[in-house]
């Protein structure tokens, strides 16, 4: 079963959370959501993203500090931003990404494909153990 769900400006959020989230589609209102994650993950260990759709004019995935053991499967995104590792280095105490899989994800009509991004600051953030492996269509 597929679970659809439009937006207008809202986003799932999972923080310290342990979360399987399968068949979901993600309509995000694509005039007036701009700016607006599909779903953003932060500070949580073992969070599943399976087979969902993602429509949106931002990230489709946000991965904030603190996700370990992310595994994002079967994830087609676009239109969007792509698949984003967020705002490292730009707060204070952030927990290190460690452990994040992303992979048979279809991103299409997107501006980026996974990106990392970190602020030049004097705060230290940490990321390891990336994989990706997505299709482009285009
Ligand atoms: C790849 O993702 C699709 C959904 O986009 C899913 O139906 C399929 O089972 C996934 N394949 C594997 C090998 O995980
Ligand atoms: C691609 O996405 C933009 C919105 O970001 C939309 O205006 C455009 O129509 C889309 N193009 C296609 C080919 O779907």
């Amino acid at each position: 079963m597929i679970i659809v769900i439009h937006f207008l400006f809202s986003t799932l959020m999972f923080y310290d959370a342990k979360t399987l989230l399968s068949n979901i589609a993600l309509y995000l209102h694509l005039e007036k959501a701009q700016n607006t994650n599909g779903i953003h993950i932060g500070r949580s260990d073992g969070v599943n993203v399976l087979n969902t759709e993602i429509k949106t004019c931002d990230d489709c995935v946000s991965i904030r500090d603190g996700s370990k053991i992310l595994v994002i499967n079967g994830v087609t995104c676009g239109p969007g931003h792509g698949i984003s590792i967020v705002s490292l280095e730009l707060f204070k105490n952030e927990e290190p990404v460690d452990g994040v899989t992303i992979k048979n994800c279809t991103m299409t009509n997107t501006s980026n494909g996974v990106r990392i991004k970190s602020w030049p600051s004097v705060e230290t953030g940490t990321c390891s153990n990336i994989h990706f492996e997505c299709y482009f269509a285009l």
